[in-house]
């Protein structure tokens, strides 16, 4: 069941084994046969029977602490931890005896003999494996007393945001260290101390807060008492009912049971069954929900004759006939490709979907774009032009299988923290790591992995580095031709083996511009080539650069050569960075491709839609992105439909994108809080958080996972159902009464969701990796398996060209971006949780010898100027770069890392470079710049706006009315 009162999920004990010989045994009387290595505990609970236990369960290794799973084995002396014993064929067990009922007894009186007796006001109250085991073992009193040492009056430790510690509960278990272990990977806990006085321990005894621990929360889902616990639960009380819905931050996708009273949500565990995640979760997923309920939320239409006047609160249908007229007074001044609009990766793919047909249908053009623009946009053209798909190939379990990782421009322990868990968990059992990286990432050197090689490549010269690899590889005769000769076209696979071997594409000819040593490049290569099962994992620090396209070429060739395809534990797997990336794409919100990356010059396909739509829709490709900020300057394009998303934080050049929504006579912006790109808009509608929806996210895998709605629209409007309504307002007419109905239409229309609905996801348990048709009715785990989706595969030709944004003596620094763990994307959702505590700001990390040349000591305020603009940041002084590289975080507007990005971009797909801005750098002491004045300025006066529509007082007064010396600024900086 998807949705059902709260109950534990079935726990086995220990994990299962993956043998395929199967055992035959006994226990209790009852036959059973279970593969090979499956401990007793496990085989019992598969026949139905339920071994007493505290210290085990199946997400764990058996650890054989407590003792409390004795069983009596036939021919065997004593009494063996069943959780610790492996099955026998032949096995004749018991596990209910009278001298195992008095054993298990007497185990369970010493524990509760050092345990508090305040059942009633626990937290866990109901929720207890402590308790239930009290009482599965009839324990009616304790013969020992509770007089003597104990630990009742340990103090809590409150200081983790999200949850307690209450040593006074704790049964030294140990099942949160191992957690922490074995499935996040972090080896934040110990158990300190020996015997009685043995206590569970963050770091050196260190406050939660200040240990190594990262707050995933894997440690209180183990926990088999209320030790450690969710504050809400201490607050709340145990949930009642549960719903199972899909993460909305990142692209892992992890399924959650949100669990509830009535409509409040009281916490979100992660789901047992889900599978991208296995029952894991990071911190944003699991805690950093509280958002969606945020004071800040706009639950009121608002709009405005200009972004100088006040916002005025109206009603829904005020609000879209007003948008609606407004848009269309404008094509009728201007021209129908005037308009256009933008689909948010952080929406549902119906809502998506729906945004990009309001576009072509409704507005008649093909001004439609999105934010995977920015980000993977040259995945979808690298891979589609070399595979034939532009998706990732594996799934997530994959990983597991593979023997040698590639892990380039990606930082998965902050941007894709539970994939990073299932990385490490297999390099501990002996996987080998290249990172490839300009920054030394968490993976390079974190608690019991090492990567074998870390490559430092210059932020620009990843195509050089790929290409030097690939010279290695041809040159050394390391190249799969039985998988070359039988899966690629030959032609095109010798330019390619010809155009590598050339002698200054050899690693010893490219040090000099990719900065990276040859010998170790070499040495990289000959592993990637040799070590058997070969995954390449990469991000944006792959995409987001002027040759973003021909690196992921270059990636897929270096899967090619190596025969790295088409089986598990290989493969090319782009990490998305927010959770509906590959969705926003598949449902055709490129300007050139309707759903399913058919391009909207194809005729047939084209005819397809325009019958089922019943318009006639354009031929010719509309604008991207920068190109309607370009249109909109020199004034041809003047109105926006922008849902989900805040290009004027997220995107580069902040003051060129200002000026081109400032030039527009109508943006109508749809989001959950009143953001950077508002400040811009003449109509806001209430946008709603995941927790408000219906509908499917896809992840990285491809994976099409369910989202449900556990709370009614703050706004009283789901997003789809605003876009029906601006869609019938605009005279196209949109009636659907449920997502699920939009997704039969994707699939009606999408050769590769044929099979997808909401029916057939919960009957795969939740989701489905598409393609999903009649040729793979289960949807398709691991893609180009026996042939790629081309036909032969393709080689590429990667020539490096050399960015613009270059060091030069007067911008000698390349400042690079990226993400931390505690806050997503633009910060709207985790910069309003108690996240902000690990993340208060954005930092500039700088390295010493920069800093020292430049007089800059730790904490000094930095001002950093690129050719296009100056922000100021705080300065981190760390050798995590290399000297001549700056690296910072965008979460925060007012840090204003876009003000300095520039406008390069990919050459194939417009996807900006945000990875290479040259730039200088200077010690300065004023924290102001332009950009972040006018952002507070900007963001007290919406505060105080907001707070007079809240308390109903008309917000008759405009700029004028806020403080002087705010004024100034604004007037001065506007
Ligand atoms: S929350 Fe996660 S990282 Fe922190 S101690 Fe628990 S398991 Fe370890
Ligand atoms: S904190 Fe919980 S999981 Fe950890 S040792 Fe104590 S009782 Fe066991
Ligand atoms: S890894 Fe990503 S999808 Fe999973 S909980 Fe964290 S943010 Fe959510
Ligand atoms: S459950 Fe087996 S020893 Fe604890």
């Amino acid at each position: 069941m998807l949705e059902t009162i709260v109950q534990r999920e079935r726990d086995f004990g220990t994990p299962a084994s993956l043998a395929a010989e199967t055992v035959a045994l006994v226990i209790d009387g009852v036959e059973c046969s279970v593969p090979a290595g499956t401990s007793v505990m496990r085989a019992a609970a598969i026949a139905g029977i339920n071994i007493p236990k505290l210290c085990a369960t199946d997400s764990l290794e058996a650890f054989g602490s407590c003792r409390l799973c004795l069983v009596e084995i036939e021919g065997r002396r004593g009494y063996p931890a069943s959780c610790t014993t492996p099955v026998e064929a032949g096995m004749v067990i018991r596990t209910e005896t009278p001298k195992l009922h008095d054993l298990r007894r007497n185990v369970m009186e010493l524990y509760i003999s050092d345990h508090p007796l305040d059942c009633l006001t626990c937290p866990a109250n109901g929720d207890c494996e402590l308790q239930d085991m009290a009482g599965v073992v009839g324990l009616r009193n304790v013969r020992y007393g509770y007089e003597g040492a104990n630990h009742l009056n340990d103090a809590t430790d409150s200081s983790n945001p999200y949850f307690d510690y209450d040593p006074s509960k704790c049964i030294v278990c140990s099942r949160c260290v191992r957690a922490c272990d074995e499935v996040q990977g972090t080896f934040a806990l110990t158990i300190d101390g020996k015997g009685f006085a043995s206590r569970v321990a963050a770091g050196q005894n260190d406050p939660f807060l200040d240990s190594d621990c990262v707050s995933c929360g894997a440690c209180v889902q183990a926990c088999p008492t209320s030790t450690l616990v969710e504050k809400t639960v201490i607050m709340m009380g145990q949930p009642e009912h549960s719903v199972i819905t899909t993460c909305a931050y990142c692209g892992v996708g992890c399924a959650f049971k949100a669990e509830l009273k009535g409509d409040k949500v009281v916490r979100m565990v992660p789901w047992k069954d889900g599978q991208a995640n296995r029952g894991h979760s990071c911190v944003k997923g699991r805690f950093a929900w509280g958002y969606a309920t945020h004071k800040d939320r706009i639950t009121k239409p608002m709009i405005r004759a200009s972004i100088n006047d006040p916002w005025r609160e109206v009603s829904w249908s005020e609000a879209i006939n007003h948008a609606a007229s407004e848009l269309k007074r404008i094509q009728a001044k201007y021209g129908r490709d005037s308009i256009g609009g933008l689909t948010s990766s952080r929406c549902t793919n119906e809502e998506t979907y729906l945004v990009q047909k309001l576009v072509r249908a409704a507005f008649g053009t093909n001004n439609v774009d999105t934010c995977a623009r920015v980000c993977h946009s040259p995945t979808g053209y690298g891979l589609k032009t070399t595979l034939g798909e532009s998706a990732g190939t594996q799934t997530f379990d994959s990983v597991m299988f593979t023997d040698v990782v590639i892990v380039m421009g990606a930082n998965p322990s902050a941007a894709h923290p539970v994939f990073a868990s299932r990385l490490k968990r297999r390099l501990r059992e002996g996987a080998k790591l290249i990172v490839i990286d300009p920054r030394s990432i968490e993976l390079v050197d974190s608690p019991h992995i090492k990567a074998d090689y870390h490559l430092p490549v210059r932020p620009g010269t990843n195509t050089a580095l790929l290409t030097s690899m690939a010279h290695v590889i041809a040159t050394e005769g390391l190249i799969d031709e039985a998988f070359v000769a039988e899966r690629c076209e030959l032609p095109a696979f010798e330019q390619w083996r010809a155009f590598v071997s050339q002698p200054e594409n050899s690693p010893e000819a490219m040090a000099e511009i990719t900065g990276v040593p040859a010998a170790d490049l070499r040495a990289a290569a000959r592993l990637f080539a040799t070590h058997g099962n070969g995954s390449i994992y990469y991000g944006l620090g792959v995409t987001e650069h002027s040759q973003g396209s021909t690196t992921v070429m270059a990636i897929a060739n270096l899967a090619m050569a190596t025969g790295n395809l088409g089986r598990e534990g290989v493969g090319v797997n782009p990490l998305r960075g927010q959770n509906n990336v590959q969705g926003s794409c598949d449902m055709g919100s490129f300007p050139h491709e309707l759903p399913g990356y058919r391009h909207v010059s194809d005729d047939a396909v084209r005819g397809e839609f325009e019958r089922d739509w019943g318009v006639t829709l354009q031929p010719e490709p509309g604008l991207r992105i920068p190109n309607m900020f370009d249109a909109a300057i020199s004034g041809s394009f003047k109105g926006l439909y922008c849902q989900g998303e805040d290009i004027v934080q997220s995107d580069p050049n902040t003051q060129h994108v200002a000026a081109a929504l400032s030039a527009m006579e109508c943006v109508i912006v749809q989001d959950i809080f009143l953001n950077e790109t508002a400040k811009y808009a003449h109509v806001f509608l209430p946008g709603s958080s995941f927790l408000e929806k219906d509908g499917t996210f896809t992840n990285a895998e491809r994976r099409v996972s369910r989202v449900r709605k556990v709370m009614e629209p703050l706004g009283g409007l789901s997003d789809w159902e605003a876009t029906c309504e601006l869609s019938n307002a605009m005279g196209y007419p949109m009636h659907y009464k449920h997502p699920s109905e939009i997704m039969d239409e994707i699939a009606r229309l999408t050769p590769t969701f044929q099979g997808v609905s909401f029916a057939k996801i919960d009957e795969l348990g939740g989701s489905v990796q598409w393609p999903c048709n009649e040729q793979a009715p289960d949807g398709t785990p691991t893609m180009h398996v026996d042939e790629f989706v081309r036909g032969k595969g393709k080689f590429m030709i990667t020539k490096y060209v050399p960015s613009d944004e270059r060091s030069t003596r007067k911008f000698p620094l390349l400042l690079t971006t990226g993400r931390i763990l505690s806050q997503y994307n633009v910060g709207a959702q985790t910069r309003r949780t108690p996240n902000v505590m690990w993340h208060k700001e954005d930092l500039l990390e700088i390295h010493p010898q920069d800093a020292e040349d430049r007089g800059i000591l730790q904490g000094d305020w930095v001002a950093v100027q690129s050719r296009v603009g100056e922000t100021v940041l705080r300065a981190d002084i760390t050798e995590r770069v290399q000297p001549g590289v700056i690296y910072t975080t965008f979460h925060f507007p007012e840090s204003g890392a876009n003000v300095v990005t520039t406008d390069s971009a990919d050459w194939a797909t417009s996807c900006p470079e945000y990875k290479v801005t040259a730039v200088q750098a200077r010690r300065v002491t004023q924290p102001s710049t332009w950009q972040a004045k006018w952002s507070r300025f900007s963001d007290v006066q919406h505060q105080l706006l907001n707070d007079r529509l809240r308390e109903g007082e008309a917000p008759a007064k405009g700029p004028q009315a806020q403080p002087k010396e705010r004024e100034g600024e604004a007037t001065e900086q506007v």
